[in-house]
């Protein structure tokens, strides 16, 4: 199987962890290695590196080089795709799928974003044996057990059997929370971000279902022509939502996408009063006095006093502070800071 990487996201939920320059895919918050390094090492559980693609940001050149480099693993050149502008992931899905097309004529290939948490066990690589089989009739998901109406996924209603999945009914990105509550409680999945796509079905299917992208692609002689042209839209919206051919494998093994900074407290280990701290940097420390319930993150000394389920980031040249409830909205700072840029 092939692997596409995608690996040019910004990360805006995890301001001011994650910056323009250091998105989320390539912080270490949890272990020495980026959450890239972590992707690219699946992959190759599951691929050679001949045939594993990354598509990036252009920015992101030397983080990606850099990374690969620590871990000893060289791709070939042609290889590292680099966008001139994020588009979102449809565009950046529809360029590696054309190289790997080109490349091969035919191929399935497992899509990977690179900010994730997951376990790669042998139930991991059971369900992709399993993608792969289904791939060439559908586009496949991967469905993980929801644990609460999360608003930052997509939604799979699971159909009829396919022996080793499910049929999708519908595919719902991003609902509202009342939307959420509902989808929970009737046994839907949460959309797992990873996908195996057989390159005939899909672009069989972007040509139907997102003809600017395609038209982007097909009438353009250079990448930089296709992305001026492509609209900015993620393969969830752009495509899983409209198609009748989606198939949804359960993943039964550890995963957390790591959205936001609620996502990162829950992946953390707590201490007694349910805190959860990382202190790292010459000095820093973490001193607690009855706080319950907070994610701490800092780089310097740093004391929490009588607080409870709070969301506190410092990072040397900027503070966050927010309750864990409000993670989400952490995105608009970002948003605000980049419009004042
Ligand atoms: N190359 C490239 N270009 N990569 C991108 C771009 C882009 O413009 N935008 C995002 N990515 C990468 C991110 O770095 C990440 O690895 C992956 O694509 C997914 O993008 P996100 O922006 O993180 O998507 P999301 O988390 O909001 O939603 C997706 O993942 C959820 C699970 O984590 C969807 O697939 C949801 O349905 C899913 O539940
Ligand atoms: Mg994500």
């Amino acid at each position: 199987m092939k692997v596409l990487i995608l690996a040019g996201g910004k990360g805006t939920r995890l301001w001011p962890l994650s910056r323009e320059l250091m998105p989320k895919q390539f912080i270490r918050l949890f272990d020495s290695r980026s959450l890239f390094q972590h992707a690219v090492l699946r992959a190759l559980k599951l691929s050679s590196p001949e045939e594993i693609f990354v598509v990036t940001n252009c920015e992101y050149r030397f983080r990606v080089l850099d990374d690969l480099a620590e871990l000893g693993i060289s791709l070939p050149e042609e290889n590292l795709l680099l966008e001139p502008e994020g588009k979102n992931t449809l565009p950046a899905v529809c360029w590696g799928m054309r190289e790997i097309q080109r490349r091969w004529r035919e191929a399935t290939v497992a899509v990977l974003p690179s900010d994730h948490l997951l376990h790669c066990d042998e139930s991991l690589l059971k369900s992709f044996r399993a993608a792969e089989e289904l791939a060439s009739g559908y586009l496949v998901t991967f469905g993980i057990k929801p644990s609460r109406p999360h608003t930052g996924y997509g939604y799979i209603k699971p159909g009829e059997s396919l022996g080793l999945g499910f049929r999708v009914e519908e595919f719902k990105e991003k609902p509202d929370a009342a939307r959420a509550a509902e989808y929970v409680a009737q046994g839907y999945y949460w959309n797992s971000g990873m996908f195996v796509f057989h390159t005939e079905l899909f672009f069989r299917e972007v040509e139907l279902l997102a003809p600017e992208v395609w038209q982007a692609f097909a009438s353009s002689s250079s990448v930089e022509e296709a992305y001026a042209k492509a609209p900015e839209i993620s393969v969830d919206y752009g495509l899983m939502e409209k198609s009748g051919r989606v198939a949804v494998v359960p993943l039964e093994t550890y995963w957390n996408d790591l959205g936001s900074f609620d996502a990162v407290y829950e992946a953390l280990p707590k201490g007694e009063e349910g805190n959860a701290v990382i202190v790292q940097g010459l000095g820093a420390d973490c001193l607690l006095y009855g706080a319950r319930g907070n994610l701490v993150i800092s780089e310097r000394l740093t004391a929490v006093v009588g607080v409870e389920d709070l969301i506190i980031i410092d990072t040397g040249d900027a503070l966050l502070v927010a309750p864990r409830r409000d993670a989400q909205e952490v995105k608009k700072v970002y948003a605000e800071l980049t419009r004042r840029k």
